[in-house]
C-alpha cells in the first residue's frame, strides 16, 4: 500500500445519497439552526449565508439552494483583480463544419495544478453571454493550493486518468475515473491529486442546472437511479493566512487574496450541492429484439432548455453492456443530427471506432456532420456473426447540445488535432449489388 493509498484509507470519506434531495449535514453536532434558517444568533457564533443557485422565484421542483452556516461570510473579501490564463476560457475559431477529433492532450512536466491545466476546447455560447456548454480538458500533476469558483456555470467533471479529491464549501467528494462530479455554479472548490498525475474533461454547463431525465415508458427506475449519487458530508477547514481565489465571470478570470479558508462551513442544509455519481452503477437499457436504440437510451444526465425535449446538454454514456440484437447493423448507425455531438472516452475501446479514438482524446460531430463507425468497424459489423456478446471494458461518454460548438483556436491548431480524421470512412465501399438482385 503506497502513501497515497494510506491517505485514502485513513481519511475515507462519508456521503449523502440521493439526487436533488434536501440534505443536511452538521461537522460539528447542533451547528445547524433548528427550526430557521437566519437566526440571530447562530449555533457556534456561525454565520449564515444563503448560496442560490436558481432564481429565488423558479418553480419549486426547479429551485435549487443550500443554507450555509459558515466562519466567516463569503462576502469578507477584497477586490477581484483580472487575471490572464493562456488556454482557459480560450478565444474560438470560426465555426467550422467539418468532423473533429484530437489525441489526448498530454501531461505536462512542469508543476500544473487543476486551473493551470485547464484547456477549452470548444464552445457554443458567447463568452460575454453565457449559454449553451463549455468543454475543457484539464491535465494536472500537483493539487491546488487556491481556490476557484465558476459564475459562468455549472461544472460536470469527467476524469479519464488520476484520482481527484474535490474540497468544496459542502465538504469532500473523492473520484476516480468511471465516476464524475457536479460542482453547481457558483461553489467555490478545489482539486487534490490523489495519483500523481490527472487527465479529464469538463463539461461546463451554462443552461439549467444538470438533472435526471425522465423516464417515460421506461417507468419509475432505471438509468441513473437518484439514490446512486452522492453529496458530500460537511466539513471545515480553519486555515488561516493567505489564499487565493480564482473566479471565471463573463468569460474572463479574475482573482484576489483571502486571509482564511473559504472552505470555513460547518453545517448546511439544502439541495444546491456537488455530488459524485460511480458510472458503473447506471443501469444501461438496450434493445432485447432488432435495431440500436437511439443513444439518448444511455442519458445519465440533462440540462434541459424551453423547448420540450431539446436539451441545452446531455450527458450520454457507452458503458459495457450485453448486445443481443437479431438482424441488426449492432454499432450505433450511421447518422446525421440535428444536435452537435462531443464524445469523449475515459477507458477501452468505443465500438464504433477500431483504433484512433483513444481514452483521454475528444471528437467533435457538429449539426448535420455525417458520422458513424469507420470502415473496418462497418465491415466487421456486417461480417459478424449475430450471436449475444459483451461489449466490455470501455466507457465512452457524449456532451450533445443543441448548439454549434466551436473549437476553441487552441483545438483547431494543436499538434493533437487529427488532420485526417476523415480517412477513418475512406474506406468505406459500395456494396451495392445493383437492381437486377
Ligand atoms: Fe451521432
Amino acid at each position: 500500500m503506497n502513501a497515497i493509498d494510506q491517505r485514502q484509507k485513513a481519511d475515507a470519506l462519508s456521503y449523502l445519497s440521493g439526487f436533488g434531495n434536501e440534505f443536511a449535514s452538521e461537522a460539528l453536532s447542533g451547528a445547524l439552526p433548528r427550526g430557521q434558517n437566519s437566526p440571530q444568533h447562530v449555533p457556534f457564533g456561525l454565520y449564515a449565508e444563503q448560496f442560490s443557485a436558481t432564481a429565488f422565484t423558479v418553480p419549486r421542483r426547479d429551485a435549487r439552494r443550500t443554507w450555509l452556516y459558515r466562519i466567516l461570510p463569503s462576502a469578507r473579501h477584497g477586490r477581484f483583480e483580472a487575471m490572464t490564463h493562456p488556454y482557459f476560457p480560450g478565444n474560438l475559431a470560426a465555426p467550422n463544419p467539418n468532423r473533429m477529433r484530437w489525441d489526448p492532450l498530454p501531461i505536462p512536466d512542469a508543476a500544473t495544478d487543476f486551473l493551470d491545466g485547464l484547456i477549452t476546447m470548444g464552445a457554443n455560447g458567447e463568452p460575454t453571454s453565457p449559454s449553451g456548454v463549455s468543454i475543457h480538458i484539464y491535465v494536472a500533476n500537483r493539487s491546488m493550493q487556491r481556490a476557484f469558483f465558476d459564475a459562468d456555470g455549472e461544472l460536470l467533471l469527467v476524469p479519464q486518468a488520476g484520482r481527484l479529491r474535490l474540497v468544496t464549501e459542502c465538504g469532500r467528494l473523492d473520484i476516480a475515473p468511471g465516476e464524475i462530479a457536479i460542482i453547481p455554479r457558483g461553489m467555490k472548490f478545489r482539486t487534490e491529486l490523489l495519483d500523481p498525475h490527472a487527465r479529464g474533461y469538463v463539461c461546463e454547463n451554462h443552461g439549467s442546472p444538470l438533472r435526471l431525465p425522465d423516464l417515460g415508458p421506461i417507468g419509475s427506475n432505471g438509468l441513473a437511479n437518484p439514490r446512486d449519487f452522492l453529496a458530500p458530508s460537511a466539513w471545515f477547514e480553519e486555515d488561516k493566512g493567505e489564499i487565493e481565489l480564482v473566479q471565471k465571470f463573463q468569460g474572463t478570470l479574475w482573482k484576489t487574496t483571502l486571509d482564511h479558508s473559504p472552505f470555513d462551513v460547518v453545517a448546511w442544509h439544502g439541495n444546491a450541492v456537488p455530488c459524485k455519481y460511480d458510472l458503473a452503477s447506471f443501469n444501461a437499457i438496450g434493445t432485447v429484439s432488432f435495431d440500436h436504440p437511439d443513444p439518448s437510451i444511455f442519458t445519465v444526465l440533462t440540462s434541459p432548455t424551453a423547448i420540450p425535449g431539446i436539451a441545452n446538454v446531455d450527458f450520454v454514456i457507452f458503458p459495457p453492456r450485453w448486445m443481443v440484437a437479431e438482424h441488426t447493423f449492432r454499432p450505433p448507425w450511421f447518422h446525421r443530427n440535428v444536435m452537435n455531438e462531443c464524445m469523449g472516452l475515459v477507458h477501452g475501446e468505443y465500438d464504433a471506432k477500431a483504433g484512433g479514438f483513444s481514452p483521454g482524446g475528444l471528437s467533435l460531430h457538429a449539426c448535420m456532420s455525417a458520422h458513424g463507425p469507420d470502415a473496418l468497424s462497418t465491415e466487421r459489423a456486417i461480417a459478424a456473426e449475430l450471436a449475444p456478446h459483451k461489449i466490455d471494458n470501455t466507457l465512452a461518454f457524449m456532451f450533445e447540445t443543441s448548439l454549434v460548438i466551436r473549437p476553441s483556436e487552441f483545438a483547431a491548431s494543436c499538434e493533437q488535432f487529427q488532420n485526417d480524421y476523415d480517412q477513418c470512412w475512406a474506406g468505406l465501399r459500395s456494396t451495392f449489388k445493383g437492381a437486377s438482385q
